[in-house]
């Protein structure tokens, strides 16, 4: 095949595209003009124009031009039920009828702060926001305020959000810091002030000598190691059998908070990933899945940390915010939650091993150097093989994959499947095991359709 018929195919997987989204292409054409790209989230733009979808039902979705889609991005991974579980929009319902949000302290907040904290080890106190921004922007602050330091430890290709502190090394970055070989070069994204790499400290995950050093270098200095106990956006990139726990004994001996950005993860186990780890962190960040589809953040911990933000006590941290624990938000979150039991968390998380196993299997077949990462409900397809133990590791693979991600992308929404640009997934429990099977079916046509380009263009993927 020549150079101009392989690139044939991605002109084809996108005018097939553009055919069946013609709607899509006139709202896109009418919204540039007043949003961005047409969007308002970075993350959920892709081109040539994403799909306009007007409505949602259990793990299906629909467009502006009528076309199904299997969901598998729940609003990534926000959706654990998937679109308008009945007994949530019951709930919600129930609410609407008295009042959405009142200004004031109410029963149902306390309920879905018991509700959390009866299930997430960490948990004596919470307060609740509206996203998971907010919800580490706090727990952040929460730090400082209780350890009297200001400085953090995070992690390269860390995503918690997009307050400023958190903006340093959101993209993974290979330059090591001069002097200290082996920790990445901390660069502030770009729209943050520089000024906050003053106190902001990167290291690998999965790298506990990196966090010792630092620990070492600052001690007296650090409040806290923030991390997502498995890399999200940069991944789906799980920890070593006992970094968490080291991770645990590093921050104890050297008087550091430990901090988990639980706003995935809380879905791996009923208490996430520390209950599952059985480690327990200082302070917990939440959101998505705890808000039933409506925009939530939480964060919490020791009571000994979170009295900080007792209004009682003198000079306390002045924590607001006029949507903090809306009553719809708790309503539905509080729904959610009891749904989402033992029961349902290990039903997911066999079709999450099983769609991770698939995708393996479908990339072996087809003779193309391929695997997923992931665990539980949580799964990321990777154009690379080898182990995935950091972030870098991750973005070596997309960098050196070309349009391969993109065009995967499109031909699974062609075939009638909503995923990640990015290429991750998340399981609802609103789907089984045909629904995975049928993926396969999907996933597997599209990586037949690509494999020519994989041929010409990326060679080094083909397993010889
Ligand atoms: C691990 C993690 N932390 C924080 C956030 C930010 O949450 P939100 O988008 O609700 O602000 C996200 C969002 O994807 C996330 O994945």
């Amino acid at each position: 095949m020549s150079n101009s018929e392989v690139h044939e195919i991605f002109r084809d997987i996108e005018e097939r595209f553009k055919h069946r989204t013609l709607k899509s292409a006139e709202h896109n054409a009418r919204a540039k003009h007043r949003l961005p790209g047409g969007d308002t989230r970075t993350a959920t733009f892709y081109k040539p124009y994403p799909a306009y979808m007007v409505r949602g039902k259990g793990c299906y979705l629909y467009d502006a031009d009528g076309n199904e889609y299997i969901d598998m991005l729940n609003n990534y991974t926000s959706l654990i039920h998937g679109h308008a579980h009945p007994k949530v929009m019951q709930a919600v319902r129930d609410q609407l009828e008295s009042g959405s949000v009142f200004g004031s302290a109410t029963e149902i907040q306390y309920f879905h702060a018991e509700h959390l904290c009866a299930r997430v080890p960490s948990l004596d106190l919470v307060r609740y926001n509206n996203s998971g921004t907010e919800a580490t922007m706090f727990v952040m602050r929460a730090a400082r305020a209780f350890s009297g330091k200001d400085m953090f430890i995070k992690m390269d290709g860390g995503y918690h959000g997009s307050h400023d502190f958190i903006e340093v090394n959101v993209f993974p970055r290979q330059a090591s810091q001069p002097g200290a070989e082996g920790l990445p070069l901390p660069v502030v994204e770009a729209g943050a002030p520089k000024s906050v790499l003053n106190d902001m400290l990167v290291v690998p995950f999965n790298d506990l000598d990196a966090v010792e050093i630092l620990l070492k270098k600052y001690e007296g200095k650090i409040a806290g190691v923030i991390l997502e106990p498995i890399l999200g956006a940069s991944g789906m990139v799980t920890p070593q059998p006992d970094y968490l726990k080291s991770l645990r004994e590093l921050t104890d001996r050297y008087g550091a908070l430990l901090i988990f950005d639980e706003v995935i993860t809380f879905r791996i186990s009923t208490g996430g990933m520390q209950k599952d780890q059985g480690v327990t962190p200082d302070l917990t960040a939440m959101g998505k899945i705890i808000g039933g589809g409506f925009p939530v953040g939480a964060f919490g911990g020791r009571k000994g940390i979170m009295d900080v933000f007792d209004p009682n006590r003198p000079n306390a941290l002045f924590h607001s915010g006029t949507f903090n624990g809306s009553d719809v938000m708790m309503a539905a979150g509080l729904a959610t939650l009891e749904l989402y039991d033992q029961g349902a968390v290990d039903r997911i998380n066999a079709l999450g091993a099983k769609l991770r196993n698939g995708i393996e299997a479908a990339f072996k077949k087809e003779g193309i150097r391929g695997q997923s990462t992931g665990l539980g409900s949580l799964a990321q397809i990777h154009w690379r093989s080898g182990k995935i133990t950091n972030a870098m590791d991750s973005a070596e693979g997309f960098s050196r994959a070309g349009d391969l991600p993109r065009f995967l992308h499109l031909e699974l929404m062609n075939r009638g499947f909503y995923s990640a640009p990015r290429g991750m997934l998340a399981i609802s429990t609103a789907m089984d095991e045909q629904i995975i099977d049928k993926f396969f079916e999907a996933f597997a046509g599209a990586l037949d359709l690509l494999k020519p380009y994989v041929v010409e263009q990326a060679p080094h993927l083909l397993v010889p």
